[in-house]
């Protein structure tokens, strides 16, 4: 027999140059188990519509079940000149059961086969690399927890703007990550519908029940139309868009402590552990993983937008450009797992300069608090805006800085200002005087850290 599934109809062997160029078994071996695990659904379903004997389905079932266990006790077994993992299924199944391997692909087609292995694959992978965003997401969390009352200043436009807890600026990013576990839940609900029964594109000729189908392997739906399901890849395209984005997070988050890490700002420490040296000057402490995890983004959103480009021209139905699908895809996985790991091992290890970052957090950042002082005494808004604006200029002006004024100082700018000005222009009174639960208030990054916790225990499905 030849080694080809669609040999019958061809009266020569394929050129190599050409053949070769279309082999996708060194990268689709991945899915080996989700192609066994569809297969032996199939056979079941076959069974049940008449179309395989007992005998039959008995060897096939127990022939795909040696199969599935040599390959995951061998993986590199998982090979061989066959020209993807569904020929090579299907060809151990033959070497081992002769005929009744041959009805397996009854009233199948490859098209929905590897469009449900996929389906499969990421149902049971999309879990994982939410387990590693939950691991950078408590990391952020212990670190927000061992901060405590630490402050140090927010930026826009990367200026000095008010001062904020460390706890609430580390919850940041936890909170960018905790959309990025939901949006890759939806991209796995996405992904959670049955293609089988569509045939190569009209649908099967066999009474199939689908929906007793999808049941047995977990799908919570049947697809809608068979056209649509022999060239969708939709999901692919929804898992790499929340790849994309989770990565972004992470290398905002990196970018974040590249910064905060370096002598200019000196907020944090990088432990020794997770930083590299120089081969010249002897000083340097590197944040290479940060950088890495920052680089590696480029490729994540290269997959997306690259898949969305092979996409874009298909006519409907299957075309072979869909299996371009998988290598973006398994390495927007890979990229994305790793970096999360790094990323959480790094932020573990960060030891905080509370007295920089609290030192930072003061002075002309409490201008906004100044103002609302003037607002408490009853001026207009815009008109201590303007007082503020002025007294910054003279402060600058001279050199000096808001602590030190004396309250006969501040009252050369404004009567208004009494005797409690300076205490409640600090940076410590400054996030005690924010209200809304976003905000930096401690009370209020407490109730949110306590929140992610509880999150972080019972993660979401
Ligand atoms: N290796 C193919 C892919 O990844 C499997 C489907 C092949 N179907 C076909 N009609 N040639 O898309």
């Amino acid at each position: 027999m030849s080694q080809h599934l669609w040999s019958g109809r061809f009266d020569a062997a394929p050129d190599p140059a050409a053949f070769d160029f279309g082999i996708s078994f060194a990268f689709d071996r991945r899915l080996f188990e989700d192609d066994v695990t569809g297969s032996l659904a199939w056979a079941e379903a076959l069974a049940r519509a008449g179309v395989l004997d007992a005998a039959d389905a008995t060897a096939i079932r127990d022939g795909l079940t040696a199969i599935l266990e040599q390959g995951r006790r061998e993986p590199a077994w998982v090979n061989g000149p066959d020209e993807d993992i569904h020929s090579f299924v299907e060809r151990q199944l033959v070497e081992r059961i002769g005929d009744a391997g041959r009805r397996l692909h009854t009233g199948r087609s490859r098209n929905e086969q590897v469009s449900v292995d996929l389906r499969l694959y990421l149902r049971r992978r999309i879990p994982l690399l939410q387990a590693a965003l939950r691991g950078v997401i408590a990391a952020l969390a212990d670190q927000a927890a061992r901060a405590g009352d630490a402050l140090m200043p927010s930026y826009t436009h990367l200026r000095r703007a008010m001062p904020v807890l460390v706890s609430h600026y580390l919850l940041s990013h936890a909170a960018a990550l905790q959309r990025d576990h939901d949006r890759l839940s939806r991209a796995r609900e996405e992904a959670n519908a049955l293609p089988l029964g569509s045939g190569a594109i009209a649908g099967t000729g066999y009474a199939v029940d689908t929906a007793a189908l999808a049941a047995r392997l977990g799908f919570d739906r049947v697809v809608a139309n068979s056209m649509d399901a022999s060239s969708d890849r939709d999901f692919a395209a929804s898992f790499l868009y929340a790849a994309s984005l989770a990565m972004v997070h992470l290398s905002r988050l990196a970018e974040d402590f590249i910064l905060f890490t370096s002598e200019e700002f000196g907020f944090f420490e990088l432990a020794d552990a997770s930083a590299t040296g120089s081969s010249m000057m002897p000083q340097k402490k590197n944040p290479d993983p940060l950088e890495l995890v920052r680089g590696k983004t480029g490729r994540a959103i290269g997959h997306l937008t690259g898949f969305l480009v092979t996409m874009k021209g298909l006519p409907t139905g299957y075309n072979k450009d869909l299996q371009e699908d998988k290598e973006p895809l398994f390495d927007a996985e890979d990229t994305l797992a790793v970096s999360a790991a790094a990323t959480a091992a790094v932020i573990g290890k960060l030891s905080l300069h509370s007295s920089r970052t609290g030192r930072a957090a003061s002075g002309l950042l409490l201008a906004t608090d100044v103002a609302d002082y003037l607002v408490s005494r009853g001026v207009p808004f815009r008109q201590a805006h303007e007082v503020v604006g002025a007294m910054v200029r003279q402060l600058l002006a001279d050199g000096r800085d808001i602590e030190q004024l004396s309250v006969a100082e501040w009252q050369t700018f404004s009567p208004l200002f009494a005797d409690d000005v300076k205490a409640r222009v600090t940076a410590a009174a400054s996030v005690r005087a924010r209200r809304t639960p976003q905000s930096t208030h401690p009370d209020a990054v407490q109730a949110r850290l306590a929140d992610l916790r509880r999150w972080l225990d019972h993660p979401p499905a």
